[in-house]
């Protein structure tokens, strides 16, 4: 294996936060398409798609560095209603979005980034001003 078991569970972990995002984004795709509300419904359902190919792309990194994949469990996404969410759906729906950004802290993107050099996906997110050195 070509990379440490510490960063292979922080990767199987970011795999799921991946899925879990989009799920979450696929039922507010939902929700706005069941309202009516095509241009809204089209937005989330591409976050929906960007979600799962960053998943999909973590786990080819960890197939080709010979590692294991083990996806996690992923929870049931907040179900937007017409009403306005209660505090814990609030607070449930914030962690996972925030929960997605695994990369943005320094010392995990280097790790990734010494082992997968020229990977579409960490020379994206090299080249975002926030990540530079
Ligand atoms: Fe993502």
């Amino acid at each position: 294996m070509l990379i440490s078991q510490t960063l292979n569970d922080k990767i199987n972990e970011q795999i799921g936060y991946e899925f879990a995002a989009s799920i979450q984004y696929t039922a507010i795709a939902s929700h706005f398409d069941a309202e009516s509300l095509p241009f809204l419904a089209r937005h989330f359902y591409k976050q929906a798609d960007e979600e799962h190919e960053h998943a999909m792309k973590f786990i080819k990194f960890l197939i080709d560095a010979g590692a294991r994949v083990e996806i996690p469990a992923v929870s049931k996404p907040v179900a937007l209603s017409c009403g306005a969410l209660s505090v814990n759906e609030r607070e449930r729906l914030n962690y996972q979005l925030s929960t997605i950004n695994f990369l943005n802290e320094p010392s995990n993107l280097r790790d990734y980034n010494s082992r997968r050099r020229g990977h579409p996906y960490t020379e994206r997110r090299e080249n975002h001003p926030r990540n530079r050195d």
